[in-house]
């Protein structure tokens, strides 16, 4: 249950989905120190499976997450125990009770600006969830983000093509400078990896798992709308191919006294 990139050990390795989706997980929890943590937030949790993984396999006490999916929210409250929490809410509003000791964030950013945004509101957009997690971590805390982003693509030609008008009608990728720009002085980059060729699997492997699933798939949802996702996840696979789009992996520190 994450739909977002997986992370390969290799190129070449015959690791499966699931393997690899869950060394993402880790991965991210790793490079956001959160093993062993009080409390730690995770910014569009999805279906929990970051949730879960911090409190049943990394010792966290606490795990937060927001998600503004009324169904992803019921799903994850349904099903955890007192240490996974779920708000329905956006970090827009999100008013913690306590301060955190990491932040993770996974495929989350696309949807903080919205595409008719110029450059300068994406980027205050940006700056404006940055310091809401600079205000909500302790000092020395770190976050680990994941995002896609344009690569050899420009921002207006996707505007007008068939995935940003029928299946992402209000989201943006992000680029790397726009995030540079927007945490300077709330959260030092430490490391940066592009691993576009992860996506490029992962989406293969939905696609396959689609095709082999098709008539079950039409039977739950119907013939147009999974030929609409068997279109988009094609797209998908030669955009990552192409490099048209990168996988941003960021791992940034907490500025503890920046110079406002
Ligand atoms: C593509 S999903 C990724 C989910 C999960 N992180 C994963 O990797 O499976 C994006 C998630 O971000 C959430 N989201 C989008 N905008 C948000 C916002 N402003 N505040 C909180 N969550 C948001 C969505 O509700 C959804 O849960």
């Amino acid at each position: 249950m994450t739909y977002s990139g997986a992370l390969y050990a290799s190129e070449d390795s015959s690791e499966s989905l699931e393997s690899a989706q869950l060394r993402k997980i880790d991965f991210h929890i790793e490079q956001a120190r959160a093993q062993g943590a009080a409390r730690v937030l995770d910014v569009g949790c999805g279906w929990g499976s970051v949730l879960n993984r911090l409190v049943e396999v990394h010792g966290v006490e606490q795990a937060v997450g927001l998600t503004l999916s009324e169904a992803q929210a019921k799903w994850i409250s349904g099903r955890s125990r007192g240490a996974v929490r779920v708000a329905l809410e956006s970090w827009a509003d999100h008013e913690p009770d306590a301060p955190y000791d990491a932040i993770i964030s996974l495929g989350a950013m696309e949807h903080f600006a919205k595409p008719e945004l110029t450059i300068a509101e994406k980027i205050d957009s940006y700056r404006n969830f940055f310091t809401r997690c600079h205000a909500w971590l302790k000092p020395g805390g770190w976050m680990s983000i994941q995002a896609i982003a344009y690569g050899n693509l420009k921002r207006e030609d996707f505007a007008s093509s068939f995935i940003a008008r029928e299946i992402f009608p209000e989201s943006e990728f992000v680029r790397l400078a726009e995030i540079a720009e927007a945490c300077e002085r709330r959260f030092e980059i430490v490391r940066v990896r592009n691993d576009r060729k992860d996506y490029e699997r992962t989406c293969a492997i939905w696609l396959e798992k689609l095709r082999a699933n098709r008539a079950a798939a039409v039977e739950a949802a119907s013939e147009e709308v999974v030929d609409h996702w068997d279109r988009y996840l094609d797209l998908c696979v030669r955009g990552w191919q192409l490099g048209a789009t990168d996988l941003l992996r960021i791992g940034m520190r907490r500025i503890d006294h920046p110079r406002l």
